[in-house]
């Protein structure tokens, strides 16, 4: 049956490899287009109106075309989008998220893989080491160190530099140190990792991790470009461990593309221009004023008790899906449902009026309330048990 979407794929072949500029969105036979979005709703290219609880990935965290967004990211925009210059903007997002996580510096950066990229380059330039440490399932973005080292394209000599460990295992994070104890520059761990079917690492192997990298001086850097919507500092300040490096993105540009890495001076110092850093790392749009100024308002607009009642609803979310007998795991805002068939389930819940990730990942946004977040469960539920 013909449709506006599948026109639209039909004319992205000719331009786009498949169709498609973004593989995590592809969901044969082509992804409906969106069209707009509004709140916690999108509407598709044939006129369908879902549920958004995909948020770009979790990105969203206040829906589509929240007003106060809207209003910084124009007056932005009018001002002047992007300059060769720095801006008070980078200065006042560097500012909250300091106030917010207790990590003095930050660096800006467009995405979460070019924040994990910088923060690897950091780790190396401060301990003069190669080596990373790193945790089967999960997902760091696209560099050449965080996908598989069987990817295509990726040269099999990055593979000697980088260990990969069932997350979890002390005995292997143990013994991989005791070997690589003077070439380790990193561990690089997601305290909650989507795609490793979004299960919070235990608080004992939080902690050993933290010692290990402490005692060996390896640079802990933790990865909260996903995870960092559930405390206002971030997950780790829930497991009250410190790192030496956090990346984060998504939610800290309000929408708009964004990642930075946090640190202390002594691990950042490599990028101090006014100390003989010696590390140059530039980025055309980085810290341009719009991310910076959407960013600051999505923080401003998620204190304590907005966030609470978020993640208050994503645990109840996740209780209704369970006692209908479900898979799900996750913590507060965010959830991940466990699917024999990922590409079949993306479809019917997409039919049932709910968009969430092609992984079954679904993310919470602050224009829903309690009767919103009870329909998409209804919804969920009701998709998952027809035949
Ligand atoms: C934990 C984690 N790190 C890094 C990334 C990469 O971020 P981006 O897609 O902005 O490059 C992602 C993306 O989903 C992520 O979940």
């Amino acid at each position: 049956m013909s449709s506006r979407s599948g026109d639209l794929h039909e004319r992205a072949g000719r331009v786009l490899p498949g169709g498609n500029t973004r593989s995590t969105v592809f969901v044969p036979p082509h992804p409906p287009y969106a069209v707009s979005g509004r709140g916690c709703i999108v509407r598709d290219a044939d006129g369908n109106e879902v549920y958004d609880c995909n948020n770009n990935y979790t990105s969203l965290l206040h829906g589509h075309a929240h007003p106060d967004i809207i209003r910084a990211a124009s007056a932005a925009l009018t001002s002047g989008t992007a300059f060769g210059l720095p801006t008070e903007a980078e200065i006042e997002l560097a500012e909250i998220l300091s106030e917010r996580t207790g990590v003095p510096l930050w660096r800006f950066c467009n995405s979460g893989t070019e924040a994990v990229t910088m923060a690897i380059r950091a780790a190396r330039a401060a301990t003069g080491r190669d080596r990373i440490i790193r945790f089967h399932g999960s997902y760091h973005g696209t560099g050449n160190e965080v996908v598989d080292p069987t990817t295509a394209g990726v040269p099999r000599s990055v593979a000697s530099d980088v260990l990969v460990l069932p997350q979890g295992d002390a005995t292997a994070l143990r013994n991989a140190i005791v070997e690589h104890r003077d070439d380790v520059a990193a561990i690089l761990i997601d305290l909650m990792p989507n795609r490793a079917g979004l299960r919070p690492v235990t608080t004992e192997f939080a902690s050993l991790v933290r010692h290990l990298a402490t005692d060996h001086e390896i640079v802990l850097i933790v990865d909260e470009v996903i995870t960092f919507r559930l405390g206002i500092g971030g997950l780790r300040s829930r497991y009250g461990i410190d790192a030496d490096l956090t990346t984060v993105g998504k939610i800290i540009g309000g929408g708009f593309p964004v990642g930075a890495v946090g640190g202390t001076p002594e691990v950042l110092r490599s990028f101090n221009p006014t100390a003989n850093g010696r590390v140059s790392w530039g980025g055309t749009f980085s810290a341009n004023p719009v991310s910076m100024r959407a960013g600051q308002t999505a923080l401003r607009l998620f204190a304590h008790d907005e966030m609470t009642r978020l993640n208050k609803l994503g645990d109840l979310f996740r209780e209704e899906l369970a006692s209908a007998g479900l898979r799900v795991n996750g913590a507060g805002s965010l959830s991940r449902l466990i699917l024999d068939d990922y590409q079949a389930g993306w479809w019917k819940l997409y039919e049932a009026g709910v968009l969430v990730g092609t992984n079954g990942l679904l993310a919470l946004s602050t224009p829903m309330q309690e009767e919103d977040v009870a329909t998409i469960a209804n919804r969920v539920i009701g998709a998952m048990s027809s035949a």
